[in-house]
């Protein structure tokens, strides 16, 4: 089948659905989505149609990125906008089912808001809200608008028309249009993708390979399995454009068995592929022959490392390997190979349909583009997002992320992961592009951003990365695996009020060699967490050292829990909420903490009434209590 007449057939489904006379009802059914219950809210719909003999459209969609709203629900009636509802629960749905698709109330006070032409009186433009409007999808502009399990809803919304043009041209003029758009790797180095995929196209030899590395092993990271499980065939047209413009006529998907959603999803868009003649021998009649596989991986952070990841399609233990030779020369099976990240193979697509030029035209001189980060942490909004390069962090964390969660303070952020690093308040202004992240010591890597309020401990945090990094290392280097360990039982002393002088300085000797004796960037950059947390807040780590105080109150053995002797009510909440039998009191009486038996629960400080606040956290001093209960209003009073 010709191209134009695949084309014709996926716009005639399309439109029929877009025109449908019947009402439709989309579902975000993401790994997100789920995990707050949409499925629930699924079931919750067919049972409420049914019994009321309604008949309407359900569509199951990936993220749109509104993590902190899921599960979302939205509901187009024939010929009015789009509706976009967030935290839906079954209980909801009954209502919007009745108020809105029998009698026609749009439950303004339960939107979030509206999408297409026309307005609803109370409901906000979706796309205007400020969660949205600072963004710009490229890479996400279909996840939660089309069935990603349905081919024709990307065909008929510009899919491999990209591919299509690519076929017209020479894969030298294609590599041209992808070195002029600038794009730059999203899988953490940021290294230009069209100069990349020049050195595999010139690498001599008949057989090579393209790999997608969708192992995506960064803690609090999940930008690339969303966008797998929410429009999996922008990948795959990537992957095609890469294979004919480097001369490659097999891939290899590299995605890690944690994600069976965005496995399942591949897998279906694959097939799709493959009966439509988009994958396969004599691709379109063009001649071009392209298969691809999915490896799955068994979740180990270094096999996302590109020469690692290649040992451990080949059967072989996942160990990184001294280059060179490079991929480009010698990859897979010795062949030369490519291996881009997943929103980089998404992004050579988009460019591919709409020019160089209008990818360039978002992002700085340098860091052309969009990126998408998971947002994370102590931030009103988490979620999904995809902004131009050169945004400021202020502006993702206040605007997009809605501020600091409960109205605390803002602390820092940290992005890159175990590679990166924390950016205190300094850096609010600064644009996020590769090169300003490098020069202040973190990186953008593959775009986790984890938010830090005043009550997290960056000592601690670096502490968590260590600990990753040094679990993760593959044992090769013996910097790596006993330099890490070193590292972090420092700086375990230091969060255990153990630290001594000097081990600020030994920290950072001991960094730089395991940077320096590293074989590849797990090593490498391991010691990045903890050099941006003793630059940039020294003096929270010094505390823990000299005054044996964690400022932040997180670090256990350095925070002490006192009943306020003047608050307490002697209500003996606390008491039967403390699992040591550490409280001491009676009805009427101060209660009092063995501080010897307190294994610094919180439970206590969880519980106590808030009209009492009886309750203290206190790291570094020691507050003044009675030894034994006394009664209430007699303390002070002697
Ligand atoms: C320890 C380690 C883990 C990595 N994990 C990933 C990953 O999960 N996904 C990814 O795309 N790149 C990862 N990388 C980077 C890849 O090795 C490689 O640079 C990247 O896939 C290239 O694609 P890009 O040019 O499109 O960024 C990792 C690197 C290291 C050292
Ligand atoms: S740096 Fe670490 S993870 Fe990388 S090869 Fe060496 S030991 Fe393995
Ligand atoms: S500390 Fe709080 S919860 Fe415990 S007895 Fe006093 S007032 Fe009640
Ligand atoms: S912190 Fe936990 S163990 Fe300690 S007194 Fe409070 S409830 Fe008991």
């Amino acid at each position: 089948m010709t191209f134009d007449k695949l084309r014709k057939e996926a716009i005639a489904e399309w439109e029929a659905l877009e025109h449908s006379q019947k009402p439709r009802i989309l579902i975000g059914t993401a790994t997100c989505g789920l995990a707050s219950g949409a499925d629930a809210v699924l079931e919750a719909i067919k049972l409420e149609l049914s019994r009321r003999s309604i008949e309407a459209i359900i569509t199951q969609v990936g993220c749109i990125g509104l993590c902190y709203a899921e599960p979302m629900v939205d509901i187009i009636k024939p010929n009015r906008p789009r509706i976009c509802y967030g935290n839906v629960t079954p209980e909801i749905i009954t209502r919007l089912v009745e108020d809105y698709l029998v009698k026609g109330d749009p439950c303004a006070d339960l939107a979030l808001g509206t999408i297409g032409d026309g307005h609803i009186d109370g409901i906000p433009s979706f796309f205007d809200l400020p969660v949205l409007k600072p963004q710009v999808r490229i890479v996400l502009r279909h996840c939660g608008f089309i069935d990603p399990e349905n081919i024709n809803h990307y065909i008929a919304n510009g899919g491999y028309s990209g591919f299509v043009k690519a076929l017209t041209m020479k894969p030298e003029d294609i590599i041209a249009e992808i070195t002029k758009s600038g794009l730059r790797g999203r899988g953490g180095a940021g290294f230009p993708t069209g100069t990349k995929w020049t050195f595999c196209r010139r690498s001599p030899g008949d057989q090579k390979y393209i790999i997608c590395n969708a192992d995506e092993g960064d803690p609090g990271a999940f930008m690339n399995r969303a966008l797998l499980e929410g429009d999996p065939h922008s990948v795959l047209e990537g992957m095609l454009i890469g294979g004919y413009a480097i001369g490659a006529s097999e891939g290899y998907i590299y995605c890690r068995a944690e994600y069976p959603l965005a496995l399942k999803r591949l897998r279906i868009a694959m097939k799709q592929m493959e009966e439509r003649g988009l994958l396969g021998d004599n691709i379109l009649d063009s001649g071009f022959n392209f298969h691809l596989k999915i490896k799955e991986g068994a979740g180990a952070f270094v096999c996302g490392e590109e020469t690692a990841l290649m040992a451990s399609i080949e059967g072989k233990r996942g160990m990184p390997r001294t280059r060179p030779p490079f991929p480009a020369v010698a990859g897979l099976w010795g062949k030369p190979t490519n291996i881009n990240n997943v929103e980089s193979w998404a992004d050579a697509a988009a460019i591919m349909q709409r020019g160089a030029g209008w990818f360039a035209s978002f992002g700085t001189e340098t860091s052309k583009g969009t990126k998408t980060f998971s947002l994370v942490g102590k931030v009103e909004r988490t979620g999904l997002i995809e902004v131009p390069l050169g945004i400021t962090l202020s502006d993702i964390v206040y605007n997009i992320g809605g501020g600091i969660l409960k109205g605390k303070a803002f602390k820092a952020v940290q992005t890159g992961g175990p590679s990166g690093g924390c950016l205190g308040a300094d850096f609010l202004q600064t644009p996020v592009d590769y090169e300003t992240l490098t020069k202040a010591g973190s990186i953008m890597g593959s775009g986790g951003m984890i938010v830090l309020d005043e009550e997290t401990c960056v000592v601690d945090l670096a502490r968590y990365f260590l600990t990753f990094v040094q679990a993760e290392s593959c044992g090769k280097c013996v910097l790596c695996r006993e330099g890490t360990m070193q590292m972090l039982e420092i700086l375990t002393d230091i969060t255990e009020g153990k630290g001594k002088p000097g081990d600020i300085d030994l920290l950072l000797e001991l960094a730089e060699s395991v940077k320096l004796g590293s074989l590849c960037a797990l090593g490498g950059t391991a010691p990045n967490p903890v050099l941006t947390t003793i630059k940039y807040f020294r003096q929270e780590c010094e505390a823990h050292i000299n005054d044996k105080r964690c400022p932040a109150k997180v670090c256990k053995s350095l925070v002490s829990f006192y009943i306020i002797p003047d608050k307490c009510q002697g209500c003996r909440i606390c008491l039967r909420s403390c699992p040591t039998n550490a409280i001491a009191g009676d009805k009427r009486m101060i209660h009092v903490i063995d501080q010897s038996k307190c294994i610094k629960c919180g439970s206590c400080l969880d519980v106590c009434p808030a009209r009492f606040g009886a309750v203290a956290k206190v790291s570094g001093e020691q507050l003044a209590t009675p030894k034994e209960p006394v009664p209430v209003d007699s303390w002070g009073k002697a």
